[in-house]
């Protein structure tokens, strides 16, 4: 695929936490853009496991770790395209794993567009290994005792383990 390197791309996200689905994603996302932003919402009404300051260090990390250049990790709060448009994006990059996540997706999608048609989001389909991995399932698998080695990247799994020590409700 042709590079295009004046093209800036998000990646948005609740990253709550970053998986390695997540981390294939940018490298995917990279190959097809000159400059990635990894947009992470620090929306505290979704109760995150991690605040957003955790969450942009965990990616930061883990992208350094991946020796990804030209990819910047930053939160933001309110309407997703007017982010995009204040950093120069003109296009919105967005995993779909299943078709479970299509009906979402295309809302998010549609929507975007009425606000601001200039921005065109695209679709990513990751690696089938973390097809049926999320952030969600993560925590839920980690807090019972189940091992996620592999599914997330180590520093993140310690991170887990500091903070499942710390609350229950994550
Ligand atoms: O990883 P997630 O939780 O599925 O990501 C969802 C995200 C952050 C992309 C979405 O909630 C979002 O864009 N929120 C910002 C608010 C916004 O722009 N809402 C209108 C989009 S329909």
């Amino acid at each position: 695929m042709p590079h295009s390197s004046n093209l800036v791309a998000i990646y948005p996200g609740s990253f709550d936490p970053l998986t390695n689905g997540h981390l294939d994603l940018i490298e995917r996302a990279r190959a097809i853009c000159g400059h990635l932003v990894v947009a992470i919402l620090s929306n505290e009404d979704k109760k995150p496991a991690f605040t957003a300051s955790e969450r942009v260090e965990m990616v930061r990390e883990a992208v350094a770790d991946s020796g990804f250049k030209k990819v910047v990790v930053d939160s933001f709060d309110g309407l997703l395209v007017d982010y995009a448009a204040a950093r120069g994006a003109s296009m919105i990059v967005r995993g779909i794993r299943a078709i479970s996540d299509y009906e979402y997706e295309m809302q998010m999608t549609l929507m975007n567009r009425r606000l601001r048609p200039e921005i065109e989001t695209v679709f990513l389909i990751p690696n089938e290994a973390y097809s049926f991995l999320s952030s969600r399932i993560v925590k839920e698998v980690f807090r019972l005792g189940g091992n996620v080695s592999g599914l997330v990247p180590p520093a993140v799994e310690m991170r887990l383990r500091n903070r499942i020590h710390e609350r229950s409700d994550c």
